[in-house]
């Protein structure tokens, strides 16, 4: 396959670009400044002569995007509109990104979300995604959208190893979900343009669900620091958080990729482990 990956600044595209490679596929990169998914123009030009685009551009920052909507309508709606339209026009398969932050504002909850729980989402950020997932949709070509949640990459880890540095990793106390380990996620992707899957909106976590400190606590003792230095703060972020936005992952299995664990997933990542999906 010949790929095209946009919003190459991502945390995903090394991982992505790396597990190409290794399956033997050709790709490019193109990073914001390059390729601007909002630019219909340039969608066209950028897509023409690949196989597939997987698209990691996002306006990604919560706070930014509810002080700013024009900023997420744009990034997480506006572009992938046109990117998948361009997609469409030139017969690209197109892997476009979602999260669970669709997610949260529901009075009773299901335990794990499935792709046709009804989203509620309770920031702007959340809103804007889910009209991307729909506009990606209704582009009308062959299409996968990966909604996905606590992406655990190596800028993530970074930041981990930073604080076990300064000995103290304080964090707000909300959050129950599912992470998403990097390596499982870029195969995830690869696996589905490679199986020629339906098309379709897919959850993509690792199970089981659990909370922040729970998760941080797991990781600063992986990378051999000490878990007491994970403290909870007060929440003084402005965005409203989604309390419980767990993925449920059974469609995944249905097309036969069945996710691992998350804990088994971490220690082989940091171990420089390829993903159990490609092995
Ligand atoms: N990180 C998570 O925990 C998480 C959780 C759930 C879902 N996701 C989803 O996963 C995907 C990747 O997330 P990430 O954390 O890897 O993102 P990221 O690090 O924030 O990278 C997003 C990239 O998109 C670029 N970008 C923004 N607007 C663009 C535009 N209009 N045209 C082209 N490029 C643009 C940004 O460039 P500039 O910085 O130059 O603007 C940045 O390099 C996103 O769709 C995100 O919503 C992430």
């Amino acid at each position: 396959m010949r790929v095209l990956v946009t919003g190459s600044g991502s945390q995903l595209a090394a991982p992505l670009t790396t597990l190409l490679a290794a399956r033997g596929h050709t790709f490019e990169t193109a990073s914001h400044a390059e390729v601007d998914i909002c630019d219909l123009e340039s969608d066209r030009a950028a897509v023409t002569g690949f196989d597939a685009v997987v698209n990691l551009a996002a306006a990604n920052s919560v706070d930014a995007c509810e002080a700013d909507p024009m900023l997420a309508y744009d990034g997480n709606c506006l572009g992938p509109l046109h990117l998948a339209r361009a997609a469409r026009e030139a017969g690209v398969a197109i892997v476009h990104f979602s999260t669970d932050f669709v997610h949260g504002g529901l009075e009773s909850p299901p335990e794990y979300y499935t792709e046709t729980t009804v989203p509620a989402p309770v920031n702007v950020y959340g809103h804007s995604k889910q009209l991307g997932e729909a506009a990606v949709a209704a582009a009308g070509g062959r299409h996968y959208v990966l909604r996905t949640s606590w992406v655990i990459g190596d800028r993530f880890i970074g930041y981990v190893r930073d604080s076990i540095e300064k000995g103290k990793l304080q964090i707000p106390p909300v959050g129950h979900a599912c992470p998403a380990v990097a390596a499982d996620l870029v195969a995830v992707t690869v696996r589905l343009l490679e199986e020629d899957a339906p098309s379709g909106l897919y959850n993509v976590a690792n199970p089981p669900a659990t909370d922040r400190p729970a998760l941080l606590r797991t990781l600063v003792s992986l990378l051999g620091g000490d878990p007491d230095i994970v403290v909870l703060g007060e929440d003084t972020r402005p965005a409203a958080r989604p309390t419980h936005s767990a993925l449920g992952v059974d469609k995944l299995a249905g097309v036969g990729i069945h996710m691992p664990a998350w804990q088994d997933s971490l220690q082989g990542y940091l171990s420089g482990e390829p993903s159990s999906l490609h092995t």
